[in-house]
C-alpha cells in the first residue's frame, strides 16, 4: 500500500537492501521554508491549523527525501488537552504558567476527550495522508508521561528538570496520578491517530535519563510499558529514550518494534543490551552535522557498518539543530541511500 515501505520493513525485521532513513525534528528551523511560516504564525498556530501542519510535514520528503515523514505537531498538545496551558515562548521555549506542583493542582487536570480536544491534530493526519499520497509512511508521536510531567511540573524547559523530580520524590501518589492520567490520555490519542493513518508512533522519552535506573522503572518504564501494550495489537511503537542506555534490555523485551538510541551509547553496546534481535534507530550525534559532508558521509558509512544494515533505522541521536546547513542535512540523508 505505501510505495516506499523501506521504514516499515524495518520495523518488522526484514532484510532490506539499505536502511531506512529520517531525522528527529526534520521538520524544522533549518529549513528555510519551515522559517517563512514561522515569521507568519506562531508555534501553536502552526500545529493547529491543518494546512500548515500538513505543507510542513512533506518539507522534509519533498526537499532532503527522508523515507518516513513524522507529523508536525508537539508532545505539549497533550498537557493543553488536559487543561495545562501551555505557550512557546521566542528565545524560552515551552512555558507553562501555572505549572502543577500539588496535589489541589491536580483538581483541574482532565482526562479530555480527545477526539474532540485534538481533532485538529486528526484533521492535520487526514490531510497530510491525502498529500503523501502513499508515498511514505506517516509517523505519529506523543512524549511518555515521564518527560510530559517534566514540563507541567518545572514550567519550563531545564538543565535537570529538579522540581519535577522534587514533586516525585516528596508527592509520589500525586505524581503517580497525573502519570496515569497522562498515560490514560495518551493511549487514547495514539489510537485516534492509528485509526487516522498513522502507519507507527513513536514514544519520545526526552528527559528518561535525568532517573536513576530504579526511579526510571516507577517513574517512566511502567507508563511506557503500558502505551506500548495498550498501542501494539494497532501499530509498530518506537520507544526513543535519551540518555536512557541502562533500560535498553527491559526495553527490548516490552513489545516495541524498535528502539531509539541516542549517540553516547555504542552500535555494540547497544545491540549487546537489546540481545541483537530488535530493531535499533540512531545514533549520529546532531552535532556531528556541522562537520563537512564528506564527514557526514564517511561516518554515516561507518555508523551502518556497526548497527548493521539490518533492523536498523538510520537517524540522529536527538532532533536536529536549528542551524545545520541544508546540504548537511542532504549529505545524511544522502549517504544511508547510497549505502
Ligand atoms: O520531528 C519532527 O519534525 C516533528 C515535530 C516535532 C516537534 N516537536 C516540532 C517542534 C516533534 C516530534 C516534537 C517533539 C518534542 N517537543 C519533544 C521530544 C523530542 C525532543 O526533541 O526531545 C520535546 C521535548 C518537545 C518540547 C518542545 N517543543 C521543545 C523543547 C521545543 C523547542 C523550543 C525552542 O525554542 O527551541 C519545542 C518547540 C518545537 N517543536 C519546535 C519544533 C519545530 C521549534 C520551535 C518553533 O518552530 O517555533
Amino acid at each position: 500500500m505505501i510505495k516506499n515501505d523501506l521504514f516499515l520493513r524495518a520495523l518488522k525485521g526484514e532484510t532490506v537492501d539499505r536502511p531506512p532513513v529520517w531525522m528527529m525534528r526534520q521538520a524544522g528551523r533549518y529549513l528555510p521554508d519551515f522559517m517563512k511560516l514561522k515569521e507568519k504564525y506562531d508555534f501553536f498556530t502552526r500545529c493547529q491549523t491543518p494546512e500548515l501542519a500538513t505543507e510542513i510535514t512533506v518539507m522534509p520528503i519533498k526537499q532532503i527525501g527522508t523515507d518516513a515523514a513524522i507529523l508536525f505537531s508537539d508532545i505539549l498538545v497533550i498537557p493543553q488537552a488536559m487543561n495545562i496551558e501551555v505557550e512557546m515562548k521566542n528565545g524560552v521555549g515551552p512555558w507553562l504558567p501555572n505549572p502543577i506542583r500539588t496535589a489541589a493542582d491536580l483538581n483541574r487536570v482532565v482526562v479530555p476527550d480527545v477526539a474532540d480536544s485534538l481533532n485538529y491534530v486528526m484533521q492535520a493526519i487526514d490531510l497530510t495522508k491525502q498529500e503523501l499520497n502513499d508515498e511514505v509512511p506517516l509517523i505519529g508521536f506523543a512524549g511518555s508521561p515521564w518527560t510530559i510531567l517534566c514540563y507541567c511540573v518545572q514550567g519550563q524547559g531545564s538543565k535537570n528538570f529538579d522540581k519535577a523530580k522534587e514533586f516525585c520524590f516528596t508527592q509520589p501518589e500525586a505524581a503517580h496520578e497525573l502519570l496515569q492520567r497522562i498515560t490514560d490520555t495518551t493511549i487514547a490519542y495514539l489510537k485516534l491517530k492509528v485509526q487516522h493513518g498513522v502507519n507507527a508512533v513513536q514514544v519520545f522519552d526526552s528527559w528518561g535519563g535525568m532517573l536513576s535506573p530504579v526511579d526510571y522503572q516507577e517513574f517512566s518504564w511502567k507508563y511506557i510499558q503500558q502505551i506500548v501494550d495498550a498501542l501494539k495489537p494497532h501499530t509498530e511503537v518506537i520507544v526513543f529514550g535519551k540518555g536512557c542506555w541502562f533500560a535498553l534490555s527491559d526495553m527490548a523485551k516490552s513489545g516495541a518494534a524498535a528502539l531509539g538510541v541516542d549517540w553516547t551509547c555504542s552500535a555494540r553496546n547497544a545491540r549487546y543490551l537489546t540481545g541483537g534481535n530488535i530493531t535499533l534507530q540512531g545514533n549520529f550525534d546532531p552535532s556531528r552535522l556541522f562537520s563537512p559532508p564528506a564527514t557526514i558521509k564517511k561516518m554515516v558509512k561507518q555508523m551502518i557498518d556497526e548497527f548493521g544494515k539490518d533492523k536498523f533505522v538510520a537517524n540522529l541521536g536527538h532532533g536536529i539543530l536549528p542551524n545545520i546547513p541544508v546540504p548537511n542535512a542532504q549529505a545524511f540523508v544522502d549517504a544511508v541511500k547510497e549505502y
